[in-house]
C-alpha cells in the first residue's frame, strides 16, 4: 500500500532514500516525503503531493544533508493526498518524525484522548496520531524512544510498519511492524530499511525480515537489536536475498508492464524449473508431495484470493475439479473473511497472492487456520507474510513484478496451479497416463508457445488504435477461458480506465446482450476447445446485433475468422493451459490502448500494487517447502 525506506550509515542518506522510494513507488504514488537528521543535527521533513520526482524537485534548494533518514511514498487511506497528509509526520513538538504503512483502526479514540490532553493535529491521517502518542508517552514517562514506541504500540490496534527518528539522536532509527511488511538490510557499517527488498538489493544481500510485534533498534556502528513489545530480546535471523538488480529495472522497455509481458517465456521457465523431471514423465510440487495425504484426502479445496489472483483461482477450480475430482470453491478473500463460512478440518485452503501481503487474503488464512484447515500458499514474493503464514506452499518464481497491473504473476500462478492439479491427480489416480504425460509435455513447451504468441504484438498494437476511443468493452469466454476473459477486462479497466466487463459467453443472452450495438467492442476468446462450437454460436449472436468482435482464436482457425471482425491467432495448446496463452494478446491490447490514451500504465490512478492495510491477527512464521 505505502512504501517505506530508511537508511543509517556513513553515506549521504538522501540519494539512497530517493532511489529506494522510486523502487517502491509501485506501492503507492500519490505523495512522497523524507525526514533527515542534518549535519547540523536538525530534523528536517520535506514532503509533497505527487510522485517521487515531484519530491526531488521540491527538495532541490533544501538542506538534504545527513547520513540518517526515513522516507515514504503514499497510497492514501485516511485523508486525501495532499502535502499535509503526506508522510513523514512530525510529532507535536517536531522532536520526532515517523512514517507508516498500514491502518491504525483505533486512531479516532487515540486522537480524542490526545486532543483532551491539549494536542492539536495538523493532518487527517491515522499516522499522525501514532507519532503524537509516542511523544506524549516519551515525555510523560521520561523514557527513551524505543520504550516509548513499545508502550505506544501496546495501545495501537491495527496494521503498521513504522520507522521513527528523533531530533538530536542522529545514531538511531526505531522501526516496528505488525501485519505490514518490513525488511532490514544489513550492510558494512550501514543499515537499510524498506517495505520490501527492492530498495536494498543493490547495497546488500543480507536481510532480516521483521516479524509481527517486533521492534528493531537500528543504531549506527552497533549490531542490529530486535526486541518485542514486552522488551524481550529476539535474535535477528539474517537471510540471503535471491534478487538481482536487473530484475528491478526496465531493461530497455518503455514500461515495466511491457517488460513483464515480454519476460513471460523466461518467467515460465523459472516457474517450471525443478518441478518437471528432465524426461518429462513426472511433475511434482514438493509442498504438495510433503503434504500429499492432506491433498489426497481433502473433502474440499477452498481457494481464496483477490484481484488478478482471484482470476487465477477460478482457473485453478477448473483444473482441480477436472483433473483431481475434488470439489473446489473459489472465494474473494475480502468476502470470505467477513462472512461466516463453513470450514472443516478436512478442507484444504489455497491462498493465492502475488505480493504475499494482501491483507484480506491474510485474514482469510487466519480464519481458515483457526478452524483447523490446512493452508497452502501460492505466492511470488519470497519470505512474504502469506508465505510465512501458510503451512506450506509453492512460489511461482516469476521475479519481481513492478507494473501495478499483474501480468507475469497471473501466468505463473496458473502454471503452478496446473502443476499442483497434476501432482494431486497423480496421487489420487484420477488422471490417465496419456493425459498426464500430454499435459506435462505441454507445460514444458509453454515458454516456447509464449514466445510464438508474443509475435502478435504488432497486430495488437495496430488494432488498439481502432479502439482507443471506445467507452465500453465486453470480454467473453467459456470454460477455462471465462476467467481469462475476466482477467482481460480487468487489465483494460485498470490501466486505460475504460469500462470493461467479462462474462461467460452464454450468459450474454440473459441481459448483457442488450448492451450490444455497432459501437460495442466485444473481445471473444474462441480457441478450439470442448465448447468451441458453442462459443461460435455466442459470437454469432453478437454479430447479429452488429457488435464489433475481436476474437482470440487458435492458429489456422477459419470458422470464427469468417464471422469476427478481427482475429488474433494463438498457438494450439490444450484447453487446460489455454488461458496462459490467451491472456498474452489481452495484456497487450490493454497496454496499447492505455498508451494511446496517454495513461500512466505502470502506476494507474487510484491503484496500488499490494493492498496491505487491513488488520489481521498475527501469523506464525513457517518455512516454505523448497519449491
Ligand atoms: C491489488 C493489485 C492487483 C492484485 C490484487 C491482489 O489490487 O492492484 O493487481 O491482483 O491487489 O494482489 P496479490 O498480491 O494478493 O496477488
Amino acid at each position: 500500500m505505502c512504501g517505506i525506506v530508511g537508511y543509517i550509515g556513513d553515506k549521504d542518506a538522501f540519494p539512497i532514500l530517493i532511489k529506494g522510494l522510486s523502487r517502491l513507488e509501485y506501492r503507492g504514488y500519490d505523495s512522497a516525503g523524507v525526514a533527515l537528521i542534518s549535519s547540523k543535527n536538525e530534523l528536517n521533513v520535506y514532503k509533497c503531493k505527487g510522485k517521487v520526482a515531484d519530491l526531488q524537485r521540491f527538495t532541490e534548494s533544501k538542506d538534504v544533508s545527513g547520513t540518517i533518514g526515513i522516507a515514504h511514498t503514499r497510497w492514501a487511506t485516511h485523508g486525501e493526498p495532499n502535502d499535509v497528509n503526506a508522510h513523514p509526520h512530525y510529532s507535536s513538538s517536531e522532536h520526532l518524525a515517523l512514517i507508516h504503512n498500514g491502518i491504525i483502526e483505533n486512531y479516532a479514540v487515540l486522537r480524542k484522548q490526545l486532543e483532551s490532553e491539549g494536542y492539536h493535529f495538523r493532518s487527517s491521517t491515522d499516522t499522525e496520531v501514532v507519532v503524537f502518542l509516542i511523544e506524549y508517552i516519551q515525555k510523560k514517562n521520561n523514557v527513551d524512544l524505543c520504550t516509548a514506541v513499545q508502550l505506544a504500540l501496546h495501545q495501537v490496534v491495527g496494521a503498521y510498519a513504522i520507522a521513527v527518528v528523533e531530533k538530536g539522536n542522529p545514531d538511531c532509527i526505531i522501526a516496528a511492524r505488525k501485519s505490514s511488511p518490513l525488511v532490514i538490510g544489513v550492510g558494512e557499517n550501514e543499515f537499510f530499511l524498506a517495505s520490501d527488498a527492492t530498495p536494498i538489493v543493490e547495497y546488500t544481500q543480507n536481510v532480516v525480515y521483521l516479524n509481527d510485534e517486533e521492534i528493531a533498534v537500528i543504531e549506527r556502528n552497533k549490531p542490529l537489536r530486535i526486541v518485542d513489545l514486552n522488551n524481550v530480546t529476539v535474535t535477528p535471523e539474517v537471510k540471503k536475498l535471491a534478487l538481482n538488480l536487473s530484475q528491478l529495472e526496465k531493461g530497455g522497455y518503455p514500461h515495466f508492464m511491457l517488460k513483464e509481458i515480454y519476460e513471460q517465456p523466461e518467467t515460465l521457465k523459472d516457474c517450471i524449473r525443478g518441478r518437471i523431471n528432465v524426461e518429462g514423465t513426472h511433475v511434482a510440487l514438493s509442498g504438495v508431495i510433503d503434504n500429499c495425504e492432506k491433498f489426497a484426502n481433502a473433502s474440499r479445496i477452498i481457494i481464496v484470493a483477490c484481484g488478478t489472483s482471484w482470476h487465477a483461482a477460478l482457473i485453478g477450480e477448473h483444473l482441480i475439479e477436472d483433473l483431481c475430482r475434488i470439489p473446489v470453491e473459489v472465494e474473494y478473500a475480502s468476502e470470505f473473511r467477513y462472512r461466516h463460512p463453513v470450514i472443516l478440518p478436512t478442507d484444504v485452503v489455497i491462498a493465492i497472492s502475488q505480493s504475499g501481503e494482501t491483507a484480506d487474503t491474510l485474514a482469510a488464512i487466519e480464519l481458515a487456520k483457526s478452524k483447523g484447515a490446512f493452508i497452502y500458499g501460492i505466492c511470488n514474493v519470497i519470505g512474504s507474510s502469506i508465505a510465512r503464514a501458510t503451512h506450506s506452499g509453492s512460489y511461482i518464481h516469476v521475479g519481481p513484478e513492478i507494473g501495478v497491473a499483474s501480468t507475469k504473476a497471473f501466468t505463473g500462478q496458473v502454471t503452478v496451479l496446473s502443476m499442483l492439479a497434476l501432482t494431486i491427480a497423480k496421487v489420487r489416480n484420477t488422471i490417465t497416463e496419456e493425459k498426464y504425460l500430454s499435459l506435462i509435455k505441454q507445460i514444458q513447451e509453454l515458454p516456447e508457445r509464449m514466445k510464438e504468441t508474443l509475435k502478435c504484438n504488432e497486430q495488437v498494437k495496430d488494432l488498439s488504435k481502432m479502439f482507443t476511443y471506445a467507452n465500453n468493452f465486453i470480454y467473453l469466454g467459456r470454460g477455462y477461458n471465462y476467467p481469462a476473459a475476466l482477467e482481460g477486462a480487468l487489465k483494460l479497466k485498470e490501466i486505460s480506465y475504460i469500462h470493461a466487463e467479462g462474462y461467460p459467453a452464454a450468459e450474454m443472452k440473459h441481459g448483457p446482450i442488450a448492451l450490444i450495438d455497432n459501437e460495442m467492442p466485444v473481445v471473444a476468446i474462441a480457441t478450439t476447445d470442448s465448447i468451441y462450437e458453442k462459443t461460435i454460436s455466442n459470437i454469432q449472436e453478437i454479430k447479429a446485433r452488429k457488435g464489433r468482435v475481436i476474437a482470440v482464436v487458435t492458429e489456422g482457425d477459419t470458422k470464427v475468422c469468417n464471422i469476427a471482425d478481427t482475429c488474433i491467432e494463438v498457438p494450439k495448446v490444450s484447453e487446460e493451459l489455454c488461458p496462459i496463452i490467451a491472456s498474452i494478446p489481452l495484456q497487450l491490447l490493454a497496454y496499447y490502448i492505455a498508451i494511446n490514451k496517454g495513461r500512466d500504465v505502470d502506476q494507474p490512478r487510484n491503484l496500488a500494487k499490494s493492498v496491505t492495510c487491513l488488520l489481521y491477527t498475527s501469523p506464525s512464521p513457517r518455512d516454505y517447502a523448497a519449491s
